[in-house]
């Protein structure tokens, strides 16, 4: 596989600029200078193992791909308010304020673009900093624009957008979303099943910038999108971070499932406090993010091959929004298993998690990936970064997979494949791995 070499900046594009785009760029900012570490980033912690485990070759990540350093990046974005990056990350209140001083010029030099919303697609939201257009074709045109200006303006060699937005309402796939040609009538006639998530999506598709969902609604997960990423040459990938809650369950429920331990119940509650507690909050867009949520543990468990245990699973998840938590959400899960003679069990786990603290380094990682999968020519949907997602996007007629362990094994292979080392799946007989 040819790797095209990399050559100046790589622009990090996030359509919504509030916690999770603050706290990432702020959190490069700081870790540039040599002011904090990049904690839960695969690509700048973690170690690959290459060859037999007595060959000792065990590079870090980013030394092993040619992935853009930190120093490489620069920042722009989209948003519904006119606040610079320092003003929304004060706004936010995840990372400390002494922090954000030290490195205020730099984020208050990062404004947002005016964004393309409708609040018929997020309810709990008033914005002011919005585009006006003719028909939604045209705001596609103005955010092409928009790609091209920043890209000329900072001097960029590449971009990547990664949708950091609000979660949207709850909406299924339509006729509209079908084909590229649907999809473009539909912009042309303002099609109420186009929401501004997917004229982003579609506008960096067009423009062959690679684009990432952090959030569960649809947006490039839709045939037509599937088809123009395609026909662009332009990777894709979604939907909505794994962090918090679901992280643990696609941890523990994969470790209960190898001891053939039986799950009777997995009831998991959450209270959180910051904006996107508050957009939660309307039931339409929680039904959006209850859907991403609950489909891992069947992925996961398999109760049609294994019905002894998991047929009468009952998973059940909520989100409360409470404010006084801000952005530190608390999440409880209470498991109950079964085990040897069907012995009942409980299992509670209290996770007193920093919601934008656990993406931020997920926006780090899928930059740097997605530019490394365009450099390698690599279009249409990435399922080998499925790692990062609570729903992973899948070609049609695949059923995502969900097993963090696996997924961390698909990835680290497709990185052995680019760099032509032979993949490792951990299954050899210890004479031979
Ligand atoms: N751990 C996590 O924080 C986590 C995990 C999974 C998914 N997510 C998702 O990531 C997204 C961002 O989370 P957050 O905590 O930063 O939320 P946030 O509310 O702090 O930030 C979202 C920002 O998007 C802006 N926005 C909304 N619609 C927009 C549009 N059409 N164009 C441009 N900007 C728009 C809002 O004004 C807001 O500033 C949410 O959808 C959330 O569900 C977050």
């Amino acid at each position: 596989m040819t790797i095209k070499a990399k050559k100046g900046k790589l622009g990090v594009l996030t359509p919504g600029m509030g916690a999770v785009a603050t706290t990432f760029i702020a959190g490069v900012i700081a870790i540039r200078k040599g002011l904090a570490q990049p904690i839960g980033s695969l690509t700048q912690m973690d170690t690959i193992r290459l060859g037999k485990r007595t060959d000792n070759r065990n590079p870090k990540i980013k030394d092993f791909v040619p992935l853009a350093t930190l120093d490489e990046l620069v920042f722009g974005g989209w948003d519904i308010f006119p606040d610079n990056v320092y003003e929304a990350a004060v706004h936010a209140k995840v990372i400390e304020r002494k922090l954000l001083d030290e490195i205020k010029p730099e984020l208050e030099a990062i404004k947002p673009m005016k964004a393309v919303f409708d609040k018929n697609y997020v309810k709990k939201l008033e914005g002011s900093y919005v585009k006006t257009g003719s028909n939604k074709m045209d705001l596609a045109n103005q955010l092409i624009a928009d790609i091209e200006t920043f890209k000329k303006e900072n001097d960029c060699d590449r971009l990547v957008m990664i949708w950091c937005g609000s979660t949207e309402i709850y909406m299924p796939e339509s006729a509209v979303h079908q084909t590229v040609e649907s999809f473009e009538e539909g912009l042309r006639n303002n099609d109420e099943h186009i929401p501004p998530s997917m004229i982003y999506a579609y506008a960096a598709i067009k423009s062959s910038v690679p684009y990432a969902n952090g959030a569960p609604n649809l947006s490039c997960d839709i045939p037509a999108l599937v088809q123009l990423s395609k026909q662009t040459g332009t990777p894709i990938v979604g939907k909505d971070f794994k962090t918090g809650q679901t992280l643990m369950k696609t941890i523990l429920a994969p470790g209960l499932k190898a001891r053939s331990l039986g799950i009777q119940g997995w009831f998991s509650t959450n209270i959180l406090g910051n904006r996107d507690g508050e957009v939660l909050d309307d039931p339409e867009s929680f039904k959006t993010k209850e859907v991403s949520k609950l489909g891992v543990l069947e992925q996961i468990l398999e109760p049609e091959k294994h019905p002894e245990l998991y047929k009468d699973l009952y998973h059940k998840v909520r989100i409360n929004y409470y404010p006084p938590r801000g952005d530190n959400k608390e999440g409880w899960d209470n498991i109950d298993i079964r085990g040897w003679l069907d012995y009942p069990m409980q299992i509670k786990v209290d996770f007193l998690c920093r919601d934008s603290i656990l993406a931020a380094p997920l926006v780090l990682d899928l930059a740097l990936f997605l530019d490394l999968a365009t450099r390698a020519e690599m279009s249409g949907i990435q399922e080998w970064l499925s790692f990062y997602f609570k729903s992973p996007q899948t070609a049609e007629g695949l059923v995502p997979m969900h097993d963090i362990f696996k997924q961390l094994i698909k990835l680290q292979n497709v990185l052995r494949h680019m760099m032509g080392e032979t993949l490792i799946t951990h299954l050899g007989l210890d004479y031979y791995e």
